[in-house]
């Protein structure tokens, strides 16, 4: 008789969003009259931008013609892309970074998931507490996370770095040193990041305690502030502990088709082993590629166009950002984010938990957002808001949020 990954065993409920999605399906079932606005789970709602429109057509006729149609794509990605992005997203920020330590992806998700196979289940992980779920989830899968506590909510094997209003949401080092650091800015959920010189901190903490930091900079693209870093690659050092993921979901749209990248440098060393080696290992064995068709939409979004496209688009979400965050204020609720990144976290009002406050914005504002628990025991009492709804609902979120 075969037995399971007793680990799955171990996972409380179901993953965040689809429990949301099931709260929302159930209520405008109940009630259908209703017009339910979403700023929940962080999807984009605009349209893929022109430039990559494009470099899509072009693909699909090209896989339509025997003479430029393409099979099975090599493993780290076609190197139209990867030289881009070692060009644009690093070497022009005076990263370091070279074009065959970038890996193509479908995405920030998966990497984020999948990267933890390249460390001994004895590895201890540290997170951030709010934390994006899948970081934590895909460690119990693989059985590093311990024992679950209901009354906690937490892991007896994962090391929690509270991030609340009391720190201003910046991690402090934990007194108990871990093997695999995972930290994102700026962040999701709380929409807060932190400097480049505190980021140059936990680079410099790893390098001495020998751990590695696995670095989600998904949300870049928003950062407005001079200060805040793009890429952990910025900081000095960065090359011997980090390894960096990337998605194009948020900066360029594409949620719904997939495609992200992970930079493993090479100097990223376990004593000789090399985790560059193992992770091309890993991609070669598991994984056949992203569809040519989106590599070739993954160079667009680096165009001339492109860029000039996206910023327009990331500024169209960052305005709606600006109306979260100021209505919130002028109703009266304790706001954090939305500066750097397209979340808004807010404080839920006195007595209300996060689950409470999400049933009273569905039933009474008919708005969804996500509850702050949901993201760890220190979200508890918060709401996270995206700002990545149409500006027209957003807008009317507010109008239905102030009325409250
Ligand atoms: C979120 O809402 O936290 C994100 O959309 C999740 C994701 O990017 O996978």
């Amino acid at each position: 008789m075969y037995q399971i990954n007793d680990n799955y065993q171990k996972l409380p409920g179901s993953y965040l969003f689809s429990t949301i999605a099931k709260k929302v399906a159930a209520f405008t079932q109940a009630n259908p009259d209703r017009s339910v606005i979403r700023l929940g789970i962080g999807d984009v709602t605009q349209p893929l931008v022109p430039a990559v429109i494009e470099a899509m057509h072009k693909a699909v006729d090209e896989m339509a013609d025997a003479a430029t149609f393409r099979g099975y794509a090599p493993d780290l990605g076609y190197e139209f892309l990867r030289r881009v992005i070692a060009l644009e997203d690093y070497r022009k920020r005076g990263c370091a970074i070279s074009e065959d330590e970038i890996f193509v992806s479908d995405g920030a998700k998966s990497d984020s998931g999948n990267i933890q196979e390249l460390f001994s289940t004895d590895c201890k992980i540290a997170v951030t507490d709010p934390v994006y779920p899948v970081y934590v989830d895909s460690n119990v899968m693989a059985g590093r996370c311990g024992v679950y506590n209901q009354d906690t909510q937490m892991w007896s094997n994962v090391i929690y770095m509270p991030c609340t209003r009391e720190n201003g949401f910046v991690p402090e080092f934990p007194k108990e040193t871990p093997d695999l650091i995972y930290l994102c800015f700026p962040n999701n959920p709380t929409g807060t990041t932190v400097s480049r010189a505190k980021l140059q901190e936990w680079v410099d903490y790893a390098n001495e305690k020998g751990s590695v930091i696995i670095y989600d900079a998904a949300y870049e693209a928003y950062i407005t502030q001079e200060e805040v870093a793009h890429s952990i690659y910025e900081c000095k050092g960065a090359d011997t502990c980090a390894i960096e993921i990337r998605s194009f979901s948020k900066n360029a749209g594409f949620t719904g088709v997939r495609l992200g990248f992970t930079v493993v440098p090479k100097a990223l060393m376990c004593g000789s082993v090399s985790l560059h080696t193992m992770w091309a290992r890993r991609h070669g064995t598991k994984y056949n590629g992203a569809p040519y068709i989106m590599q070739r939409a993954g160079e667009a979004v680096y165009s001339e166009a492109g860029k000039a496209q996206l910023k327009e688009q990331v500024a169209c979400y960052m305005k709606n950002a600006a109306v979260i965050k100021e209505g919130l204020t002028a109703a009266g609720y304790e706001v954090y984010g939305g500066v750097n990144a397209p979340y808004i976290w807010l404080k839920t009002p006195e007595r209300m938990n996060s689950w409470e406050f999400f049933d009273y914005l569905l039933e009474k504002a008919n708005v969804v957002g996500t509850p702050g628990s949901g993201f760890g025991p220190s979200g508890e009492g918060y709401f996270r808001l995206t700002a990545f709804g149409s500006y027209e609902n957003t807008v009317a979120a507010l109008e239905r949020i102030k009325k409250l």
